[in-house]
């Protein structure tokens, strides 16, 4: 029964380390088993794709990019239950698989096996594209395996929607499932993109009654204030350590979330915490970089030292919760959208990123 059509359809490729990026005609295959085919209505900018085109993840070029992403189902391939056509959905890179060590120690989101799509797209020459993140979401349509589709509340505008698929669930996650804040603590949050601008969202969200933006650039500390910081350090002007101790009355924040990557404020977040807090991890470091801290000091802070992988998020269960808080007007995830562009706009997108003027440029189909 091969009357399967492959789509043709334009997607934003990196064919090779460091050149910009193109928008190419790329075939999409109709969905095999387990698959589903997605019409992609939007997808996020986000470091991540700017990393594959400098060849910073692999050097399996070329490359489809895009991995923030929300659409609607358009077809799915056989022995698909849990999705199927006209549904709205999220796609996510965290695919469980049910039967690794960690999904069977009841630990999914640690899943060691997640699932992607079987089957190949391509360029129209035939030539074999990877995916980022097993996604490839800058295109009309894309390729992924079902279980990558979350369902969600189509009532949501699919720019904000999408954003929950990455970098945004990132930060919610590293507040909330990896930091575990709840009602009551004191949170620091360094470096206020759009991951560190979704903790603080997160640690709102759980309850914390005071919240701590650090960044070095004023603009990005007015946005933090609107996602719910209740104070704000410019760590240009001011020891942010110094600071958040004296805003948590001498003893340091509980949990202190580190959204850039950099062993200084990695630093700065451990050193910021109180007694037994908690330090998350979530801005993603580079090979070369290294951190030196007295190992006494570890020991005596007591406490926990944490890394958050996509904010430890099991889509079935975060996504859907966290669309329907944000339609109660509870989660402002439009505020994360603060452009919406074309296929065709990828590239200045990410000057703009780089330059730091966005939270998260959106591609919108
Ligand atoms: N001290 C404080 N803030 C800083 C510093 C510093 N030394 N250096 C940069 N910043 C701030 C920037 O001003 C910016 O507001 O950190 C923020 C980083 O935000 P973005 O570049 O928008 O990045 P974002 O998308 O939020 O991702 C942050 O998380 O998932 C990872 O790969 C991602 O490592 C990246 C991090
Ligand atoms: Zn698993
Ligand atoms: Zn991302």
């Amino acid at each position: 029964m091969s009357d399967r059509m492959p789509h043709e359809v334009r997607g934003v490729v990196a064919r090779s380390r460091g050149t910009k990026v193109s928008v190419e005609t790329i075939v999409v295959p109709d969905p095999g088993p387990g698959e589903a085919l997605v019409q992609v209505q939007s997808c996020g900018v986000c470091h991540t794709d700017l990393h594959y085109r400098e060849g910073g993840i692999n050097d399996e070029f070329p490359f489809l990019l895009g991995h923030e992403a929300a659409g609607i189902v358009e077809a799915v391939g056989d022995g698909v239950t849990d999705v199927a056509p006209g549904d709205f959905v999220i796609l996510n890179w965290r695919a469980v698989c049910g039967q690794c060590r960690a999904c069977r120690r009841g630990r999914p989101w640690y899943c060691f096996a997640t699932h992607n799509a079987a089957q190949k797209m391509t360029l129209a020459d035939g030539t074999e594209l990877s995916p980022a993140l097993g996604i490839g979401a800058f295109a009309e349509k894309t390729l992924v395996h079902a279980g990558q589709c979350t369902k969600v509340d189509p009532a949501a505008s699919p720019a904000a929607a999408g954003l929950l698929g990455c970098g945004v669930m990132a930060g919610i996650g590293a507040a909330i499932n990896t930091g575990g804040v709840t009602r009551g603590d004191s949170v620091a949050v360094i470096g206020c993109g759009g991951v560190g601008d979704a903790a603080i969202a997160g640690a709102r969200l759980a309850g914390a009654a005071k919240i701590i933006a650090v960044d070095i650039d004023d603009r990005k500390l007015e946005w933090a204030r609107g996602f719910g910081a209740t104070d704000t350090v410019n760590s240009r002007e001011a020891d942010p350590v110094e600071a958040v101790r004296k805003l948590t009355g001498g003893n340091g924040a509980d949990v202190v979330i580190e959204a850039i990557g950099r062993p200084e404020t990695y630093e700065q977040a451990f050193n910021a915490r109180d007694l037994a807090g908690t330090v998350v991890l979530v801005g993603v470091p580079t090979p070369d970089m290294k951190i030196e801290l007295p190992l006494l000091e570890v020991f005596g802070r007591g406490g926990a030292l944490k890394s958050s992988w996509y904010g430890d998020c099991l889509p079935s269960r975060d996504f859907p919760m966290l669309i329907d808080l944000y339609l109660q007007g509870r989660l402002d995830l439009d505020g994360f959208v603060s452009e919406t562009i074309g296929l065709d706009d990828v590239e200045e997108a990410f000057a703009k990123m780089h330059r730091g003027e966005v939270l998260r440029s959106v591609v919108t189909l």
